[in-house]
């Protein structure tokens, strides 16, 4: 199954990352975002981190025009109806990402793979809702995507082997680490790394430390590369409560449950570092 052609649909945080990544590596790629408005916030994220890369001195100016030249991106789902792998990376809400993979069923060559970048949803669940559940696994990337080298495969009863070990051989080629994680809400990292998120947060509410100093704590006395709560607004707060709130269902345990100052932050629109604002103030 030879994978040449990919799409992304989202070019958020993480879609832009992933676009970003599977151009550098020699594919082509078409994203597909909402409205123009999120296709050039898209652009200048992916824009930014390629400059990022060229200082850091990771990459050369020819290799980004190269990676710039096999990106396009469209509003058109049907713009991808020729590609080999789609990769959803879309809000995470399983409503809205059925929706997109049906759109997508109609659309798409039958030897299209699917994938989903979902956090905490179960791809089972997902791929139940589509016309190919033996061509749909999940993919889910690490943020930042261009730095993280992790990317865990997760198949579920119904993909076909050969359709996992071509994801497989995809993710080695984007230059990641793949493991394969069995399908339960949270696979592997987030079912230890998101109870830890959520228990700094209600630390901070039992008056444990301020913000910073709980931080502190866990960069120089762990040797973390981030605190809890740089990193809680680096994921984003509502991606972080929605990843609470499904796994919190999914599971009925305590440790999973969204505290409520995330819930207040998320309804004053404090996302993290995407407003400007979420535990921190980055304006
Ligand atoms: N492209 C390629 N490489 C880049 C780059 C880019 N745009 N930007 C930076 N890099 C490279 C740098 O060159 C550097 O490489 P070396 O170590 O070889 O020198 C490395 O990446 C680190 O970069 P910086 O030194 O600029 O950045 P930093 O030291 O300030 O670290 C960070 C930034 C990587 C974000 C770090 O703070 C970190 O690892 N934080 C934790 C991130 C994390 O835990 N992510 C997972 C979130 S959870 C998730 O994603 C799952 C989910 O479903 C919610
Ligand atoms: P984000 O809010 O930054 O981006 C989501 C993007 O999807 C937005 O730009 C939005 O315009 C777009 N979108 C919404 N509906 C769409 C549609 N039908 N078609 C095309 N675009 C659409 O979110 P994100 O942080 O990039 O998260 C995306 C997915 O990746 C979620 O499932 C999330 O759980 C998962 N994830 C997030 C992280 C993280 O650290 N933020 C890490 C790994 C996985």
């Amino acid at each position: 199954m030879k994978i040449e052609r990919v799409g992304v649909v989202g070019c958020g945080l993480m879609g832009s990352g992933i676009a970003e990544v599977a151009a550098r590596a020699g594919f082509e790629v078409m994203v597909r975002e909402l409205d123009e408005a999120a296709i050039a916030a898209g652009r200048r994220r992916i824009e930014r981190s390629m400059s990022r890369a060229l200082e850091k001195e990771k990459v050369t100016a020819a290799d980004n025009e190269a990676a710039t030249a096999r990106l396009q991106f469209t509003t058109e789902l049907s713009d991808l109806a020729d590609r080999d792998l789609v990769i959803e990376a879309i809000v995470e809400n399983a409503d809205a990402k059925a929706a997109t993979f049906d759109a997508l069923d109609a659309v798409c060559g039958d030897h299209a793979i699917f994938a989903t970048n979902t956090s905490s949803l179960t791809v089972t669940d997902l791929a139940a809702r589509t016309a190919r559940p033996d061509r749909f696994v999940g993919l889910h990337f690490f943020n930042p995507v261009p730095v993280m080298r992790l990317v865990e495969v997760v198949p579920t009863l119904a993909s076909d082997p050969d359709v996992v070990e071509s994801v497989v051989a995809f993710g080695r080629a984007l230059g990641k680490e793949p493991i394969v994680a069995r399908d339960g809400s949270g696979f592997v990292v987030n079912l230890l790394l998101v109870p830890y998120m959520l228990d700094a947060v209600r630390q901070l509410e039992r008056g444990v430390a301020s913000i910073p100093d709980i931080d502190t704590a866990m960069r120089l006395g762990c040797g973390y590369p981030m605190g809890p709560f740089a990193l809680a607004d680096f994921v984003g707060l509502d991606t972080t409560l929605r990843i609470a709130e499904i796994m919190f269902d999914e599971y009925r345990e305590s440790r999973y449950a969204p505290p409520p100052l995330l819930r207040r932050l998320v309804s004053l629109g404090r996302f993290g570092r995407k407003t400007g604002r979420g535990f921190y103030d980055y304006s």
